[in-house]
């Protein structure tokens, strides 16, 4: 399996950041995910390098639903990312890790009206979704007596390699505003006393390992800014969303890299600005390229059952990582103790939880496990502990950050507690 490199192996046990699993797992408990700062940076680094090398006016929008700890956000706001926001809650976050407000797009296909009111009074930019919701955020931006600046979503009606889960720009698609009605829905906002447009977003989906479909998008775009042009908007950027994926299946995925992924989808764009004559802002959205193999989730062997299949019961289940019984994903597991020793047998490693579905990796080669053994699950940064839940009444495990010699914990574990602490009593049960 290929290692990144901030995965290492030393006396037998898996690193991360130079820490060692075991040692991780002992000083926090389990179930535990552990992320590396630095790998963080490094790979915003990257990202945004490779398409600095072709126009310098790049913004990264990270998307904070792949991750959303505030120490993360924090992380990546001090590499000057701004964030694309799906809720008020991330609103929230991204400011409160200090983010800049201009550098925020508030993104969604259902905006409430408290949704829109927040974006007005908080001067963040907003992706418009319907024509609906644009009339509704002229309204509020008029109320909070502010004016609005605006992208549209595109619908770009395209077919992409990915879980049809999670590809967003299909013309069956909830998202984004449909080609024929976005000229539209621009005119209309031309019109509005509160809503100034000046942008263009698009998000063709998720973990998309073919750089093809991006510089389609990208055409997509480049067509309908030429004609949002002649309207006379001025366009101030074009945000092409996130979507590169990463390789979970370590042995066998070829990801692109970012270079290959700007070498596709710069050429389109800078064509297409020349030809508008205009010199907006590039915006991108990446989750899961800047956060998804930051992490991995430490998870202790309860036991071992041979059974049909020889189940290796851990701590960790779709309460905590979720991916693999919504997408049949992939993650990688190593037994983090005795990462170095030759595969033994067969292994299906399962969570706690009482449903069948609840596998975190089915059939895998791995040395001989026992009780008390620890298994990571590889590349758990994107779209792990943002979904999870406290299903089975399981309480959320830690978050720990480690960054060169420190280590510390970015939130702590959950308890019963906290499950309670929620619930109220009905009078009439008192
Ligand atoms: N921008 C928008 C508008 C998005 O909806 C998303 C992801 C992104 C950017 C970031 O995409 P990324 O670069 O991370 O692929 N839970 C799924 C992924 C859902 C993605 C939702 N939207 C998973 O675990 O694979």
């Amino acid at each position: 399996m290929n290692l990144p490199p901030h995965l290492t192996i030393g006396g037998g046990h898996l690193h991360i950041g130079g820490h060692d699993c075991v040692t991780l797992a002992e000083e926090y408990g389990t179930p535990l995910y552990v992320t590396d700062e630095m790998r963080i940076i490094a790979n915003f680094t990257r990202f945004a390098s490779a398409l600095k090398r072709h126009y310098p006016a790049i913004q990264v929008l990270y998307a904070a639903k792949a991750n959303g700890n505030l120490a993360i956000l924090r992380t990546l706001a001090r590499q000057g990312a701004g964030a694309d926001v799906f809720s008020a809650g991330e609103l929230d976050l991204a400011l409160s890790a200090g983010m800049d407000p201009r550098l925020l797009l508030f993104n969604g296909s259902s905006k409430s009206p408290v949704d829109l009111a927040l974006a007005a009074a908080k001067g963040v930019r907003v992706s418009v979704d319907s024509i609906d919701e644009l009339r509704q955020l002229d309204a509020a931006a008029g109320a909070a007596g502010k004016t609005v600046e605006i992208a549209f979503r595109v619908n770009p009606a395209l077919e992409v390699p990915t879980h049809p889960k999670i590809a967003t720009g299909l013309r069956t698609s909830k998202f984004g505003i449909p080609a024929d009605q976005i000229l539209d829905a621009y005119r209309e906002a031309l019109a509005c006393d509160h809503v100034r447009p000046v942008g263009m977003h698009c998000h063709i989906g998720s973990q998309i390992l073919d750089v093809l479909p991006f510089a389609r998008a990208a055409g997509v775009m480049a067509e309908v800014a030429r004609d949002v042009t002649d309207l006379g908007i001025k366009l101030k950027f074009l945000d092409i969303g996130g979507g590169l994926g990463i390789p979970y299946h370590r042995s066998i995925d070829v990801a692109p890299t970012p270079e290959e992924y700007a070498d596709a989808v710069m050429p389109v764009f800078l064509e297409a600005i020349n030809r508008c004559g205009i010199t907006p802002e590039l915006w991108v959205e990446p989750g899961r390229y800047l956060v998804g193999d930051s992490t991995v989730l430490l998870t202790a062997v309860n036991s071992v059952k041979q059974s049909h299949k020889t189940f290796v019961n851990v701590d960790a289940g779709f309460n905590l990582l979720a991916r693999p019984v919504l997408y049949d994903a992939w993650h990688e597991v190593v037994v983090a103790n005795r990462a170095d020793a030759k595969p033994a047998g067969e292994y299906t490693v399962t969570g706690p939880i009482c449903e069948t579905g609840d596998i975190i990796a089915s059939d895998r080669r791995l040395p001989a496990v026992k009780a008390g053994d620890l298994i990571a699950v590889l590349d758990a940064g994107a779209y792990g502990f943002s979904m999870s839940s406290q299903y089975n009444s399981r309480p959320r495990c830690p978050e720990v950050l480690v960054n060169g010699a420190r280590a510390a914990l970015m939130r702590r574990g959950e308890t019963v507690g906290d499950l309670t602490g929620t619930m109220q009593t009905p009078p009439w049960q008192e």
